[in-house]
């Protein structure tokens, strides 16, 4: 905890004048860091104030994948289920390497399991999200609840699309022979996937289902919640991923593994 936050202090030093003169002449005035604690593996959150609209900024100066964001983004925005589900791009650096995308600022918070026994209706509306995000052949890969964002109005939305996978668009992959890309991929999800290097979007939401009900056993409205479980269940495995472990990676998977255990 306290090596991470001295590492992010460490990065700010160096990255923030950069990464500030980058923001700014792109046209983002009022600049405030957001989330600091939230900072990690070179990504960086900013609020500011863009072209008179409120903004949140997710920079990425070193994995390169922040154009997931804008690319989900694009392509999910013309279904109709998802077009108040997404938060809107407002702009974006895609070039060099401090790279960025702005969103709306949206006051609000992630979603909890008080604000799910709250209403009832977010267990319907992520089961919609992620039955349409699956038509789109799109694979989140990092659902949690950390990844859902209730907004003022108590409008659920789905964010964090970096690290997002499709095996029809040409979203930006990790690298698997970079050993920090590898421990990123296989953390993904964090215990929500059904193994490392394997994503199921379906299996991570049967599982935030499922601690709901463990740690929520007294909920009044249980029985239902049992029910968008069964049903989550049953799409387990339609739209999964594998990366399939070259004798390249082997090598990796031994490292990382010796590097967990060192920790
Ligand atoms: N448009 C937004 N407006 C306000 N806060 C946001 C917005 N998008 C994300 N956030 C907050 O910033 C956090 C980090 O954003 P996210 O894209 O999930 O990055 P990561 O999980 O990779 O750190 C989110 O958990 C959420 O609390
Ligand atoms: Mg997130």
């Amino acid at each position: 905890m306290y090596k991470s936050f001295l590492k992010r202090c460490i990065f700010l030093s160096l990255m923030y004048i950069p990464v500030y003169i980058k923001l700014y002449l792109y046209g983002i005035r009022c600049l405030k860091i957001f989330k600091f604690n939230n900072w990690h593996h070179g990504f960086c959150y900013f609020i500011g104030v863009y072209s008179e609209k409120k903004v949140f900024v997710k920079v990425d100066t070193r994995i390169h994948c922040v154009c997931n964001d804008k690319k989900a983004f694009e392509i999910l925005s013309t279904s109709q289920v998802m077009a108040d589900k997404l938060i809107s791009v407002e702009g974006e650096c895609l070039k060099g390497k401090i790279q960025f995308v702005l969103y709306e600022f949206l006051q609000g918070s992630e979603l909890t399991h008080e604000l799910l026994k709250k209403n009832r209706l977010y267990f319907v509306q992520m089961i919609a999200m992620v039955n349409e995000i699956s038509k789109y052949n799109i694979i989140h890969r990092d659902l949690k609840l950390d990844n859902f964002y209730v907004d003022m109005n108590g409008e659920l939305k789905i964010i964090d699309f970096t690290f997002a996978y499709s095996k029809l668009y040409s979203f930006q992959e990790l690298c698997l022979d970079k050993l920090t890309h590898c421990s990123l991929l296989e953390s993904l999800g964090n215990g929500l996937n059904p193994k490392a290097f394997l994503w199921d979007d379906f299996y991570s939401l049967h599982k935030i289902f499922d601690d709901f009900i463990k740690k929520n056993s007294r909920f009044q409205s249980i029985n239902k919640i049992y029910e968008y479980r069964d049903e989550v269940e049953m799409n387990i495995t339609i739209n999964k991923v594998e990366l399939v472990p070259t004798s390249k990676l082997y090598l990796f998977k031994r490292k990382l593994k010796n590097m967990l255990r060192e920790e």
